[in-house]
């Protein structure tokens, strides 16, 4: 579903991620982990085509198309979706409002239909709406869709980019630090979502995580990041248990 193949990303003299190679197979949940400025954000802005790798590719799906030369809205087109570390909602705007928009990529509907409210745009803002419902009631907010989104608890405000994430009917999800600021028990619920979602939807889930809970607890397959290199990679078990993953996050010889 996605192969990075010697990635390389520099930002003047820092080496944010350094001959990066990887996998993910389609339908897996992976785990992409390190410490603080390890490079991993990094990767999914790569990923994403917010940055243009210094070397290397990156190739997704099936036809191993090569979209490290696209730009950002070309890779979510093809299904390639995220979410942020630092939330990024429109907070003005309401819960619905917030998913309802990232149903706008997949419209077919022109400018022009949707301005002058042709039939075609008024059947696909119905289907619109109805999906966003729908995704809304799956990520536990159908009963806040009228607030403003500043509004909601900062757990609710993830789950919240999650949906309007899905809104884009992604096939590979990435997730940037989902778990972040919740408590045990939304933590808990988020994993048990996860895999809800990537059940439901088919997806293949890519996900940053400090929570080593959540890490271990869903991912199959776990990337270890340290100073932009690759140190480690495995199933949680053999992660756990690798020594350089052990130096790098406890910094013992
Ligand atoms: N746009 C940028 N310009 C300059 N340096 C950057 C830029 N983006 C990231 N970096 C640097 O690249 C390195 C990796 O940053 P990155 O955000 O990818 O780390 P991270 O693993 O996501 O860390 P954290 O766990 O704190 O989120 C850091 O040294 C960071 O300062
Ligand atoms: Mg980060």
């Amino acid at each position: 579903m996605l192969k990075i193949n010697n990635m390389t990303m520099r930002f003047g003299g820092v080496v944010a991620v350094n001959k990066l190679s990887m996998e993910i197979e389609k339908g897996q949940i992976v785990g992409l982990i390190g410490p603080n400025g390890a490079g991993k954000t990094t990767v999914f802005n790569v990923v994403t085509g917010v940055y243009k790798p210094t070397e290397g590719e990156v190739f997704y799906g099936e036809a191993n198309e090569k979209i490290s030369q696209l730009r950002p809205d070309q890779i979510a087109k093809l299904g390639i979706c995220r979410t942020f570390q630092n939330i990024r909602l429109f907070k003005e705007l309401s819960v619905f409002d917030n998913v309802f928009i990232g149903g706008h990529l997949r419209l077919k509907s022109g400018l022009f239909s949707s301005v002058f409210r042709l039939p075609k745009y008024t059947g696909e803002e119905k289907k619109m709406t109805e999906k966003a419902e729908y995704l809304l009631e799956k990520v536990g907010l159908y009963e806040m869709r009228n607030e403003k989104a500043y509004s909601l608890p900062y757990g609710m405000q993830r789950r919240l980019e999650i949906a309007r994430a899905l809104a884009t009917e992604p096939r590979l999800l990435l997730l940037d630090e989902p778990a972040a600021g919740m408590n045990p028990q939304e933590t808990q619920e988020l994993m048990e979502f996860i895999h809800d979602i990537k059940d439901e939807f088919d997806l293949t889930i890519f996900l940053i995580e400090h929570h080593m809970e959540v890490v271990m607890g869903i991912c199959e397959n776990i990337f270890v990041l340290d100073h932009g290199n690759l140190i480690a990679q495995g199933n949680p078990q053999e992660i756990q248990s690798n020594e350089r993953v052990i130096e790098a996050y406890l910094g013992v010889e």
